[in-house]
């Protein structure tokens, strides 16, 4: 076994196919140098040729980053390989993943070729992106359903066209340990290479194995592991990074490796990534969930009082979770407002920080401590109100009779120009939305709704997420108030802004 694994990050790539993830291009460079801070070796930031929003984050990662490789995703084409090329080239450490299916299913269902096709694909492909760039990985997708010998001569053609680093995905979270272990070893035997050859580990969770196949992996010769922050990813997830990292650490004895990870980075990470992408940490997660280290019961309790390695194989500041907060409250000034932005990582222009300040003051009123959640929701909320188009102005809802409610709402754009009309609706947060509807013209449906409280308590702030369906097309929204009616109605309208045209300055119902 090597004594160091590289850590692949593509929390930006393939944690953003999670059904309904999308960040946005400054959450995308938050994210980015987050993972930087955390010492991940790779980062993936997106698949520049899928849209012009993922080839303008690659590119702004690129010149951002000051240590890390940035790789950007290709398939099999040319046009794919010069979007990764022009993205990526300003990086410290550029680098290319090229890939295509080699599965049965995938070459008759999918792609329509023949292995003779996906071979050749392969060598001309792979030496196309070697023309380009020193480092191209080059993944084999759905390999573990690809029968072994064909597994072989893709990694071998792979190789003979440069690749110095080959991708074992289980596309489909299939596998099992000893299986995908094997393949390792296997190829790792079989294929012949002039040139040293990194074997990286890919695993989706579809089966809860993610974690443990990845582990195999290492134990049978990969010395790269790809996955996400909390896992995050398609269907069932990824292998989630921090489980691996502190796997390997806790169980020195056995692995004796290292990484280059800054372990007590990795609750600040989970936490960005948790809050960019609105899914929230289960409190049972390894390493990064609330209950990790809580103890409950009294047996537990006493051993853990009297020595906490009875109960505990790693401390939770190993991992970064601070014991004790510091909340600011409504005394707190300018300066303590400040300070606590420096030490959350915001950089934050003078001007924004004085709306930020104001805003803080207005829930420092109606809470008596505001913690560093409340302040995160406060920065993602106006970052999320200054890229909608329109924004929620105020609010009225009256009680009509037998359920019925009804709502008026203003909207305003950037110009300030302002918007209203009115509806009702079956319940408050129908006729909001039913008035809204009617202010940006559109009828979406909204599939999905959900609201979480920030902090534990009653004054605790709302965060509300919308998903909405118009046509084709799928939209979110995310919203943040002390008020949850108000929260819904900033998620509906950031959502609904995205279907509707943009503001012009004569629009019905327009007030001001
Ligand atoms: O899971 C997968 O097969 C992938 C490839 C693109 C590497 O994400
Ligand atoms: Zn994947």
């Amino acid at each position: 076994m090597s004594s160091h694994i590289q850590i692949f990050d593509t929390t930006l790539r393939d944690g953003e196919q999670t059904p309904g993830v999308s960040f946005s291009f400054d959450e995308r460079l938050h994210i980015a140098s987050q993972l930087e801070h955390w010492g991940v070796d790779v980062i993936e930031a997106g698949f520049p040729a899928s849209s012009e929003g993922s080839f303008q984050s690659v590119q702004a990662i690129s010149r951002h980053l000051k240590r890390t490789t940035v790789t950007g995703l290709a398939r099999c084409l040319k046009s794919d390989i010069d979007a990764v090329y022009e993205a990526t080239k300003e990086a410290v450490s550029p680098s290319i993943h090229v890939f295509i299916a080699t599965s049965p299913i995938h070459l008759t269902s999918k792609l329509n070729m023949t292995e003779a096709e996906v071979l050749a694909s392969i060598d001309e492909h792979v030496r196309y992106a070697k023309s380009h760039f020193d480092i191209v990985q080059f993944s084999p997708e759905d390999a573990t359903r690809t029968p072994l010998p064909f597994l072989i001569q893709s990694v071998q053609t792979a190789v003979d066209a440069g690749a110095t680093v080959i991708n074992i995905p289980d596309t489909v979270g299939y596998t099992y340990p000893q299986e995908y272990g094997q393949i390792f070893k296997t190829l790792s035997q079989e294929v012949k290479a002039e040139q040293p050859i990194t074997y990286s580990a890919h695993c989706h969770d579809d089966l809860g194995l993610a974690v443990a196949n990845s582990m195999a992996a290492i134990e049978n010769g990969a010395t790269r592991i790809e996955g996400t922050v909390n896992g995050i990813g398609e269907r069932a997830g990824n292998t989630a990074l921090e489980e691996v990292a502190l796997g390997l650490y806790v169980r020195q004895d056995h692995y004796q490796i290292q990484t280059n990870l800054q372990l007590d980075a990795t609750k600040q990470t989970s936490e960005l990534i948790a809050r960019y992408a609105g899914l929230r940490v289960p409190r049972n997660k390894a390493i990064v969930g609330r209950n990790a280290f809580s103890h409950e019961s009294g047996i537990h309790q006493d051993g853990f009082l009297k020595n906490p390695e009875t109960y505990e194989i790693m401390t939770p500041q190993l991992v970064g979770v601070k014991s004790t907060e510091l909340p600011l409250g409504k005394l707190s000034g300018r300066h303590a407002f400040q300070d606590k932005l420096k030490q959350l990582g915001y950089d934050i222009d003078a001007e924004t920080q004085k709306s930020l300040f104001k805003a803080f003051k207005g829930i420092a009123d109606k809470k008596k401590h505001v913690t560093d959640r409340d302040i995160h929701a406060l920065i993602q909320g106006s970052a999320h109100e200054k890229q909608s188009a329109y924004q929620l102005d105020s609010l009225q809802l009256q009680f009509v009779s037998k359920g019925l409610q009804s709502a008026v709402v203003v909207l305003k754009d950037h110009a300030n120009n302002t918007y209203q009309d009115s509806s009702i609706g079956t319940g408050s947060i129908i006729a909001i939305y039913n008035a809204v509807d009617r202010i940006l013209q559109v009828k979406p449906k909204l599939i999905d709704y959900r609201i979480d409280a920030l902090t534990e308590g009653r004054d605790a702030q709302a965060e509300v997420h919308v998903r909405l369906q118009l046509g084709e097309k799928e939209v979110s929204g995310v919203g943040f108030d002390h008020d949850i009616i108000y929260a819904s109605c900033k998620a509906y309208v950031e959502a609904a802004s995205q279907l509707a045209s943009p503001p012009t300055s004569s629009k019905e119902g327009e007030t001001a």
